[in-house]
């Protein structure tokens, strides 16, 4: 390893940025205090003055070394108000004479109307504005910008008033005015020191709403969301959803709001779905507008979690920062804990559940099986934005959920006021975090801490074994290498589990090594194989395992089919039961793959299709769940399973037991979505919504009997929201019917002037599970409504393609390969950041059959050809092609 000052001198100066690690840290040796930023904001351009009060540590003779972005111009530098020598690196501006402090003035010019990165401050639609995270700052301004520098921040607006009315920053409005010629200007002071990455700036002809919360103490804060005048109507979903929130975090943790002025700003053009800047929320629109017919009830469901999410950030990120990147699921692991409860108790805490293991399972688990593993807490990283991943957002808030359930909520609740009380205001890590919830349990968590540090998914392997009375249970875990980790140490975790009798009530049976709690009993597995004695289990009764996937784990049991699917109709526990039957439509599915692809006949038996009887007759199951329990595993889960990736056997097999489905139930289905269908208008409540997701899982199946045609035809028609009407429409886009070319039409005719319904228009077709989608999708990248620019649109055709449809991005042609790493290189030429966030789906060869896996490299090799290739898609490629 290069020692710091020799890697930093290289860092400032070579073509392609150096990978850093999180063993050289080192505290700042500038220190910012207070900062003034004057903004004069131009079509042109913006000419920015930052005036720093800085200190400095360390060798005060070594010149001073801040970052500067490459979109940046220095225009002047003067300390204590004399110009100072200063030179420009490749990402850097050194300074002479900076001494152990004083005032930096600095004037910088940018252009953000060419800022295609969205990074630093730029232009979406008219309007102007910034995104900081993880490190925009650097291309406003030259600044120490790294989040252990936390600073109070002065902000000067100046621009056209014409067309920029509004102007937002953080904190508190202090003074606005006239300026003449057309212009105005507004000041805002934060009193809260933050780091760079928390500030924020929104200049634009924006309408908007506005609501008030008093807090739990009387304090009463003025609440606006700031959108596009066009689409005020729809903030309002938004709006509750805050008030929401901040009575949630009042209620659980005690946490109430700490300004007079909370403010959202919607912006179409949006690398990600949101940021959590000081006292100014900045949103993806996609993430904070919805309305009955734009938005689906899945959608309101995600603004109501992403609201919540960026609120909860005001003191799990805000209040308390990281030291440095590597730390980022010290604040994101924790807010997606936060926002996953705050929606488990706005809405079914048992769906809510199912749905975030999805995510791990479709998108975390296969990260964490490829190319691009990393720990929750990464150790090292050339680009910080390619680690805003799944891992360190969703297995990082698995971690999290695996303390609440190891030290208990009281315990939990304990361990974050000692987390606050220690240290509020300050810049801190992982181990910080850990040690507040160790000190208030009074757990040791120094093995549990193994989960921040090594990559990958464990595999849990349990088996029973009778003796007399007893039954032994025994799990063993392994963990398989991952890049750069080639062996892994067993893990701390909590199995929770129960009993089912053979009459379908839970016992709880003594247990050696376990405690009985109300949702069942809790076994601490720390040892590579460790054994739990049950006493007087009752002959026949089954295991009920992982309980509320109690460990970011994938399960191998002994459980007979028989076994899961008398879980399915009597476990209490809606994990284990859901569990269950997803279990059984994996053996169902992957066996008729196997047949498949040995040219053997489709196996006689069908598991999950005869367990599916008991859950039609079942008229007291909630119907949300009951869709949930007929929903199968997506393709990409499935095809984890495989020890060689099959795409299109694989997706044939699916397609086969969705229509064995729907033939042999075809009746019950179609009685149940008779009566499922709203006989009155459109409601937004529980019922309704539960309602809507059965009778349009139903439809899927209904679609491919016949009759369908009319059927989806009718449903299409009748909708009066976006749920039902997004469903026909994606039956449609799946089916060769009649009505296709027409519905599809008339769709993009109701949504041209609606750019979220407009991705939705996209994103359908991208996922058809037609055998032509890969060259309709190449052709809808050349329909005028596309555009490479807006992250959105562009997710909406090609994420949709190569993450969500296995089958179709895996070709046999090749064509979906290609197609993607032609994207990858023309979108890395506007937003790097982006681009690599694309390359993911290539970098999974390793598992695919050999004729598809030497096409994925060859695209591969094809991307790292190009001499321009960004960092950003350079790391991710090349990790990915070794
Ligand atoms: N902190 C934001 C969140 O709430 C994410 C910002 C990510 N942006 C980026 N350019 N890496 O999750
Ligand atoms: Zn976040």
């Amino acid at each position: 390893m290069m020692d710091q000052a020799v890697r930093n001198g290289t860092e400032a100066q070579a073509e392609h940025k150096v990978e850093i690690f999180l063993a050289d840290y080192e505290p700042p040796k500038t220190v910012v205090t207070d900062i003034r930023l004057v903004f004069c904001l131009f079509d042109t351009h913006a000419d920015i003055t930052a005036t720093s009060t800085f200190t400095r540590n360390g060798d005060l003779a070594a010149p001073m070394v801040l970052d500067a972005g490459d979109m940046l111009e220095i225009v002047s530098v003067k300390l204590d108000g004399v110009a100072a020598r200063h030179s420009r690196g490749k990402r850097t501006l050194t300074v002479e004479g900076a001494g152990a402090g004083g005032t930096l003035e600095i004037v910088t010019r940018i252009k953000p109307q060419d800022n295609t990165k969205l990074e630093g401050l730029y232009r979406s639609g008219g309007m102007f504005c910034t995104q900081c995270e993880a490190e925009g700052f650097r291309q406003i301004t030259a600044f120490p910008d790294r989040p252990d520098v936390m600073a109070r921040y002065a902000v000067r607006i100046e621009a056209d008033k014409a067309s920029c009315p509004v102007l937002l920053s953080n904190g508190n409005p202090v003074a606005s005015g006239g300026l003449g010629e057309g212009r105005h200007f507004a000041e805002w002071e934060d009193p809260f020191p933050k780091p760079s990455y928390l500030f924020a700036l929104v200049a634009g002809d924006l309408g908007h709403i506005t609501d008030h919360f008093t807090t739990a103490s009387g304090r009463r804060v003025t609440l606006n969301i700031y959108a596009d005048p066009r689409d005020l109507d729809k903030c309002d979903h938004a709006m509750e959803s805050l008030k929401r929130s901040m009575r949630w975090d009042e209620e659980v943790y005690g946490l109430e709001y700490d300004l007079d002025l909370f403010n959202i700003v919607a912006v179409g053009d949006f690398n990600m779905g949101a940021m959590e800047n000081k006292g100014l929320n900045v949103f993806n629109t996609k993430c904070v507008l919805a309305s009955p017919e734009t938005a689906t009830d899945r959608d309101y469901d995600s603004v109501e979690g992403i609201i919540g999410h960026e609120y909860f950030h005001n003191w799990t990120g805000n209040r308390v920062t990281c030291r440095d990147w590597f730390q980022l699921s010290l604040k994101e692991g924790l807010t997606v804990f936060r926002d996953q409860e705050f929606s488990a108790d706005m809405g079914s805490r048992a769906v809510k559940r199912l749905d975030d293991v999805r995510i791990l399972r479709s998108h975390q688990f296969p990260e964490d099986g490829g190319p691009l593993a990393h720990p929750v807490r990464p150790d090292r990283y050339v680009e910080i934005n390619n680690f805003y991943t799944v891992t360190v957002y969703n297995k990082g808030a698995e971690v999290i959920r695996m303390m609440h359930r190891l030290i208990g909520a009281e315990a939990f609740r304990k361990g974050m006021d000692l987390y606050f009380a220690r240290h509020d205001g300050q810049a801190v890590t992982c181990d910080d975090f850990a040690a507040a919830m160790a000190d208030a349990s009074g757990k040791d968590l120094s093995q549990f801490k193994r989960w921040y540090s090594q990559a990958g998914t464990p595999v849990l392997s349990v088996s029973r074994a009778r003796t007399g009375n007893d039954v032994i249970v025994t799990i063993e875990q392994e963990t398989a290498p991952t890049p750069g980790q080639p062996v892994k140490e067993p893990f701390h975790m909590p199995f929770l589990m129960g009993w089912v009798a053979t009459d379908g009530q839970a016992i709880t049976p003594v247990v050696t090594g376990g405690d009985w709690r109300e949702d069942g009993c809790l076994l601490e597995v720390r040892e590579g194989r460790q054994s739990f004695t049950f006493k007087d289990v009752p002959e026949g009764a089954v295991p009920s395992l992982l309980r509320g996937f109690s460990a970011p784990v994938r399960l191998k049991s002994d459980l007979t089919r028989e076994d899961l699917a008398f879980l399915l109709r009597y476990d209490s526990d809606p994990f284990a039961r859901w569990e269950a039957a997803q279990t059984l439509a994996r053996d169902q599915v992957l066996g008729v793959t196997a047949a498949l692809i040995e040219g053997r006949n489709a196996p006689a038996d069908t598991p999950f299709s005869d367990a599916v009887e008991s859950l039609f007759a079942d008229k007291a199951l909630d119907p949300a769940f009951l869709a949930e329990l007929l929903t199968l595993p997506g393709e990409v889960e499935l095809g984890q399973m495989m020890e060689v990736l099959e795409p299109g056997h694989l997706h044939e097999a699916r397609e086969a037991t969705l229509n064995d489905l729907a033939t042999r139930y075809e009746a019950e289905m179609r009685a149940r979505y008779d009566s499922l269908r709203p006989k009155g208008g459109y409601k937004q409540d529980g019922a309704a919504r539960a309602a809507r997701r059965l009778a349009n899982l139903l439809l899927q199946f209904l679609a491919r009997r016949p009759g369908g045609d009319a059927l989806v035809k009718a449903h299409y028609e009748a909708a009066d929201n976006m749920t039902d009407r997004i469903a026909a429409l994606s039956a449609v886009s799946d089916s060769d019917f009649a009505c296709r070319g027409a519905i599809l039409a008339d769709f993009y005719e109701r949504s041209k002037d609606e750019p979220l319904v407009l991705d939705k228009w996209f994103a359908v077709q991208a996922t058809s599970r037609r055998g032509d989608t890969v060259q309709k999708v190449r052709e809808l990248s050349r329909h005028p409504a596309f555009t490479l620019k807006n992250p959105n649109r562009l997710r909406s055709l090609v994420s949709s393609f190569t993450m969500l449809n296995q089958a179709g991005f895996h070709d046999p042609s090749g064509q979906g390969y290609r197609f993607l790493a032609e994207t990858i290189l023309a979108v890395d030429k506007i937003n790097p950041l982006i681009a690599a966030r694309l390359v993911a789906p290539l970098g999974r060869w390793a598992r695919v059959e050999p004729a598809r896996q030497a096409m994925m490299l060859d695209s591969l090799r094809f991307i790292l050809d190009e001499p321009k290739l960004s960092d950003d898609v350079r790391e991710l490629a090349a990790k990915s092609l070794k």
